[in-house]
């Protein structure tokens, strides 16, 4: 996909091969988004349609989503984690865009990978994990506090060495290690903007609690300088986008 010299056709042919992409591709085209008069049945059509934005977002939240499986937990739902992810990399996408940053792609994937330190726990520790939700809904804080004088490494630490393990692109490894503050970076106070903005509206749930999730939006939105008029812009063209969600994520 980062060649600058794929075609659309080989793009569609590696996309093509995988039928869970091929579909997530026709259902997305097919959606209520684009209303195309007559729908679109063939794989290169809906990428013409769909342009190379959502193509990336597209492929990306497959290939990271598809490497874990839900383990049936109670109290921490992988389809509701999802939600939240997705919610986080589009707003950051659509804020950076807005804000005139650089590289908004980098947001989307900084804010798709975040919390991606959670999903170590789900697989290598999922009683631990249970246990952080637990402790964070009965005293109504945030995971990461929950976290605080607990065993294990916190998420921070696990999704760092997931990505360098992963060799994920430094934004991304940047993104990690600042979501929950101590970051001068406006890359990466936007995706910290970002989680605590969809944590606030409860898209999605990433196991936090947080109690005082709306003034702690409240202070970020101050430090990124959010005036009420850029704010209103980018949330409503984040609602747009979001739509897209359901057609991207389900199945999954
Ligand atoms: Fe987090």
């Amino acid at each position: 996909m980062q060649s600058p010299t794929a075609t659309l056709q080989e793009i569609s042919d590696l996309i093509k091969s995988d039928v869970g992409l091929s579909t997530r591709i026709l259902r997305l085209a097919n959606s209520s988004y684009y209303s195309i008069p007559g729908g679109v049945s063939d794989v290169p059509k809906a990428l013409q349609y769909l342009g190379f934005t959502t193509i990336a977002q597209i492929v990306l939240t497959a290939s990271v989503f598809g490497s874990f499986k839900s383990t049936g937990m109670t109290n921490f739902s992988l389809s509701q984690f999802w939600i939240h992810c997705f919610a986080v990399g589009q707003l950051a996408e659509v804020t950076a865009r807005t804000l005139q940053h650089k590289n908004p792609s980098d947001a989307f994937i900084g804010g798709l990978m975040h919390d991606v330190g959670k999903l170590i726990l789900l697989e290598l520790a999922p009683d631990h994990l249970s246990k952080i939700v637990h402790i964070a809904n009965e005293g109504h804080i945030s995971f990461i506090q929950a976290e605080q004088g607990l065993e294990y490494p916190n998420h921070i630490e696990l999704g760092m060495e997931l990505s360098r393990y992963w060799r994920l692109p430094n934004p991304v490894l940047l993104a990690i290690e600042g979501h929950h503050g101590g970051s001068t970076n406006p890359d990466v106070l936007l995706v910290e903007w970002a989680d605590t903005w969809v944590n606030a509206r409860h898209l999605g749930h990433s196991g936090n609690h947080d109690a005082q999730i709306e003034s702690k939006l409240e202070v970020l939105t101050k430090k990124m300088g959010l005036q009420p008029k850029t704010l209103q812009t980018i949330e409503s063209h984040f609602l747009k986008e979001f739509e897209k969600a359901g057609a991207i994520l389900g199945g999954h």
